[in-house]
């Protein structure tokens, strides 16, 4: 499956990579709209969970795991021709989509990509049309569905990728799966633990964004001698993704990141940040826990401990070690320098 085209020019590359992830979004567009159609004759209240779907795409989004799966393909030699690797992209996004709708209702979230949630949304029209039963319960029993669809139709797409990439494929859903459930409960436990804080941050997403999408497409290309060097590079490079996550989070600007600010403090989600502030000012776990603090008055107090400072120290270590571990991979100039331009921009984004 790899191709005879050499890789030109960087421009050359790199819009080669822009028409894959067009294509990619036409995929997405065209399997809902195909459902969509096969859906509307039977019944029109079927067409819900499927327009739920390409509401969440329309609404925005950086699709970054479709952008390292087409980038570790093309960085393999991969045929752009091939439209398989297409379909492994868009598989990815949709995974991506059903671990976010899933993860709103987890995380009891009201905002995703500048709309309302999912569940959000059907709690609403439940309780505003008067209907029977409990509103919440409605809601977050629509998102489980319409997570699972996407769950289904993200296997379907991959069904169409070549062969090779289906082991990685297998290995990155159910590491989310349990990445989540290792984020849910040690929220519930709440105790600071830095090595069980890093470890979810990579399982939970920091593999199924950058680390694996980039093997899948390696793999698709049929050259699983790149996995050695993306895994190192992903875990890395994954890792700052997810801390940077848990920064925007904390201090970012909902206008950008269009989710809430300082809903993993209400949450108390057991992120590396609030763990090692746990550490050093003891203080911090009681005003997560107990009721009536600002998110204000928590975002002050870790800015004094100096964590904050230390967790950006910690993404520019990762980053660096990102850039080494393809230092000396057997890949195109090219590739290498998208690579490590890629690992600045998730690393260092604010939305
Ligand atoms: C959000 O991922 C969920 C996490 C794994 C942290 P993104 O930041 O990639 O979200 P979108 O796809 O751009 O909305
Ligand atoms: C979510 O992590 C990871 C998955 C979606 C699997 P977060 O809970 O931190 O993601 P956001 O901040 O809600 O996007
Ligand atoms: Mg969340
Ligand atoms: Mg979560
Ligand atoms: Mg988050």
């Amino acid at each position: 499956m790899t191709s005879d085209i050499s890789t030109g020019t960087a421009q050359e590359a790199v819009a080669l990579r822009a028409d894959l992830l067009r294509r990619v979004e036409d995929r997405l567009r065209s399997l809902l709209d195909a459902e969509r159609g096969r859906w509307a004759g039977v019944h029109e209240g079927t067409v819900v969970p499927i327009d739920a779907l390409s509401e969440l795409i329309a609404s925005g989004g950086k699709r970054i795991r479709p952008a390292f799966c087409v980038t570790g393909y093309l960085a393999a030699g991969g045929d752009p021709g091939h439209p398989g690797i297409v379909a492994a992209g868009a598989a990815l996004e949709m995974l991506h989509l059903s671990a976010l709708v899933h993860d709103d209702v987890l995380d009891d979230s009201g905002t995703r990509r500048g709309l309302p949630t999912v569940h959000t949304t059907y709690t609403r029209l439940h309780a505003g049309r008067g209907w029977q039963g409990e509103a919440r319960r409605y809601g977050e029993g629509v998102a489980l569905l319409v997570g699972d669809l996407a769950l289904v139709y993200s296997d379907e797409l991959m069904a169409q990728a070549p062969s090779p990439a289906l082991p990685e494929w297998h290995r990155l859903r159910s590491e989310v799966m349990i990445g989540q459930y290792m984020d849910v409960h040690a929220a519930a436990e709440f105790c600071a633990d830095a090595r069980t804080s890093r470890l979810i941050a990579r399982i939970k997403s920091g593999r199924y964004t950058i680390h694996r999408p980039l093997v899948v497409g390696a793999s698709a290309a049929g050259r699983g001698d790149l996995a050695a060097a993306f895994e190192e590079y992903g875990e890395a490079v994954g890792e700052a993704f997810q801390l940077r996550d848990d920064l925007l989070d904390a201090f970012g600007d909902t206008a950008a990141t269009g989710k809430p600010t300082g809903l993993d403090f209400t949450q108390h989600k057991m992120t590396l940040l609030l763990g090692w502030a746990m550490q050093r000012d003891e203080h911090i776990h009681t005003l997560i826990t107990e009721p009536g603090h600002t998110p204000g008055e928590v975002r002050r107090r870790l800015l004094d401990t100096g964590v904050p400072r230390d967790v950006e120290r910690h993404i520019d270590g990762l980053v660096e070690r990102g850039r080494k571990a393809i230092a000396d991979a057997p890949l195109d100039e090219v590739w290498r320098t998208e690579l490590a331009d890629m690992a600045r921009r998730v690393a260092y984004r604010t939305s």
